[in-house]
C-alpha cells in the first residue's frame, strides 16, 4: 500500500498543515506498518515554474516539433501522474495563502491535467480513491465573519479533487492558526485552542477513514 503525501506549506518548522498531515499519516502507518509514504514537499522542493507552460504547449505541437524542454516538462507531468495513479490514497496538506492556493500547488495540479491520462476526456484520475485534504487558515472565514467567502482555496480544491478527478474526499480544516502569532487576534485564544484540538482529532479520524477494509485485507 502506498500513501502519496503532498505538503504545500512553505515552511517546515511550526507548520499547522504538517501537524494535521502527520496525524493522518500516523493513522495510515498504524494500519500499514512500514508502508511506503511517497512525499512531495511542494512548497519547498518546488516544481519549476516554466514546466506547466512547456507541457501545455507541447500538447499542441507535433512530436517532431517538441524541444528538449518540452519533453522534459511532459516527462515531469507523467511522473506526477504516475505517482497519483500508483498511490492507494492521497493526503494533501494545504495552507491558505493570499486567499487562495500557492503557485506551487497550482503547478502540480496544472501539470497533472496537462498529461493525456488526466486531461479533458480522460477517466477521472482519482476515481473512487480515498483522499484527505487538510486545509489551514491563519484567520477565520466562517458565516458571519468579515471575510466569509474570501477562502478561494478550499472550494477550488474540492472542484478539482472531487468533480474533476473523482476522489472520495475527506476535508479537515483548522482556522485561526495565526492566533498567538498576530497580537490583534489575542482575544480569540480560547476559540483557537478549541479549533486546534478539534482539527487534530478530525485529522486522526480522517486518517483512519483512509484505511479501507478491502484494501487492509489485500
Ligand atoms: C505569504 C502568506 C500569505 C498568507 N495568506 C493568508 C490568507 O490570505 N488568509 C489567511 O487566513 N491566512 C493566510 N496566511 C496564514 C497561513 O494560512 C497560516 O499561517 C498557516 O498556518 C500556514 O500554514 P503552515 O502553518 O502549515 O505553514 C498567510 C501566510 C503567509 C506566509
Amino acid at each position: 500500500m502506498t500513501l502519496l503525501r503532498l505538503d504545500a506549506s512553505i515552511r517546515m518548522d511550526g507548520s499547522a498543515s504538517r501537524e494535521l498531515a502527520d496525524a493522518v499519516e500516523h493513522e495510515w502507518l498504524a494500519a500499514y506498518p512500514g508502508d511506503t509514504v511517497v512525499r512531495r514537499n511542494l512548497g519547498i522542493d518546488v516544481l519549476p515554474a516554466d514546466a506547466w507552460p512547456l507541457a501545455a504547449a507541447a500538447g499542441f505541437l507535433p512530436d517532431k516539433a517538441r524541444t528538449r524542454e518540452h519533453r522534459a516538462a511532459q516527462a515531469l507531468a507523467a511522473t506526477l501522474v504516475d505517482e497519483v495513479l500508483s498511490a492507494d490514497a492521497l493526503l494533501l496538506a494545504v495552507p491558505l495563502y493570499n486567499f487562495g492556493i500557492s503557485q506551487h500547488l497550482k503547478a502540480w495540479i496544472d501539470l497533472i491535467i496537462s498529461d493525456p491520462r488526466a486531461g479533458a476526456g480522460s477517466a477521472p484520475v482519482l476515481a473512487g480513491k480515498p483522499v484527505v485534504l487538510a486545509v489551514v487558515r491563519g484567520g477565520a472565514y466562517g458565516p458571519g465573519t468579515p471575510r466569509d467567502g474570501w477562502d478561494h482555496a478550499t472550494d477550488y480544491l474540492k472542484r478539482i479533487l472531487v468533480d474533476v478527478w473523482g476522489a472520495d474526499l475527506t476535508v479537515v480544516e483548522r482556522e485561526f492558526t495565526l492566533v498567538g502569532v498576530n497580537p490583534a487576534l489575542d482575544a480569540f485564544a480560547d476559540l483557537a485552542a478549541d479549533l486546534h484540538s478539534g482539527a487534530v482529532r478530525a485529522a486522526h479520524a480522517a486518517g483512519r477513514s483512509l484505511v479501507r477494509p478491502a484494501a487492509a485485507a489485500a
